[in-house]
């Protein structure tokens, strides 16, 4: 019953994963599995945004994907840029504000343009933050922070006794921002594959075997309506 419901979560993230292996059973390149794979995302986000999920985080492209074939990595950049020169318009009507997590400066020129444009028109959008992962590992974000703090304590800007949880948290990418409460992962794996290792203390995880590209709104709701079923005790009783 609904009333039996426990509050929706605010901030969901997923790793999309399986598209090479939906491409594979139908005997198609990877690619096409990309390629469904960003209808996908479209589906997701406006579901997204239907539900007043105020944060989404998406992972597109880890630090480790480049060891990719060229071709695939080419092929994900271009997919990432036509999604941006199309849906832009939406996201900005949408009130949605774009968020890049990871190091964009190792992206290739037109693609990074392309970012930046991104990030400039919605940069007002006051209902969702979208956060995609590009050139993202959560191992390198803790790093990155670690270094940044070193750096102020050096130049005498901080004292190592007031490093505490919020000022780490202020130097991540998903700054400002609660912790992700639900991290979905389709495809069935186990794992959490280096996504946001800090924001994920207290998550709940939702796994299933549905291929991203197979990934609906209803496979999104089942994960929110199981999320909401859950007793979350953050270590309390
Ligand atoms: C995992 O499937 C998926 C990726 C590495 C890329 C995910 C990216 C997109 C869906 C497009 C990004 C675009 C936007 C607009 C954010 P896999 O290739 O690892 O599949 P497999 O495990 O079956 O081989």
């Amino acid at each position: 019953m609904d009333s039996d419901k426990k509050a929706m979560p605010k901030h969901i993230g997923i790793i999309m994963d399986g598209n090479g292996r939906w491409a594979k059973k139908r005997g198609l390149p990877r690619t096409y599995g990309h390629k469904e794979g960003v209808k996908r995302v479209l589906d997701i986000v406006r579901e997204a945004y239907r539900l007043e999920i105020p944060y989404l985080s998406l992972y597109a492209f880890s630090t480790e994907n480049w060891k990719r074939p060229q071709k695939e990595i080419d092929n994900l950049m271009i997919l990432l840029q036509s999604f941006l020169v199309k849906y832009i318009d939406e996201l900005v009507e949408n009130r949605v504000k774009l968020n890049i997590m990871g190091d964009i400066s190792a992206l290739d020129g037109k693609t990074r343009d392309l970012v930046e444009m991104a990030l400039d028109r919605t940069s007002n959008g006051d209902k969702m933050i979208l956060n995609i992962g590009l050139n993202y590992g959560g191992q390198d974000e803790i790093v990155r922070a670690a270094r940044r703090i070193a750096s102020l304590a050096q130049e005498g800007e901080l004292d190592p006794e007031s490093i505490d949880k919020t000022l780490f948290q202020s130097l991540l990418y998903t700054k400002d921002q609660p912790p992700l409460d639900l991290l979905i992962r389709p495809s069935g794996e186990l794992r959490v594959s280096n996504f946001m290792l800090y924001q994920l203390a207290y998550s709940e995880f939702w796994f299933s075997n549905v291929l991203w590209p197979d990934f609906d709104e209803g496979v999104f709701n089942a994960a929110i309506d199981d999320y909401r079923t859950r007793d979350r005790r953050f270590g309390g009783l």
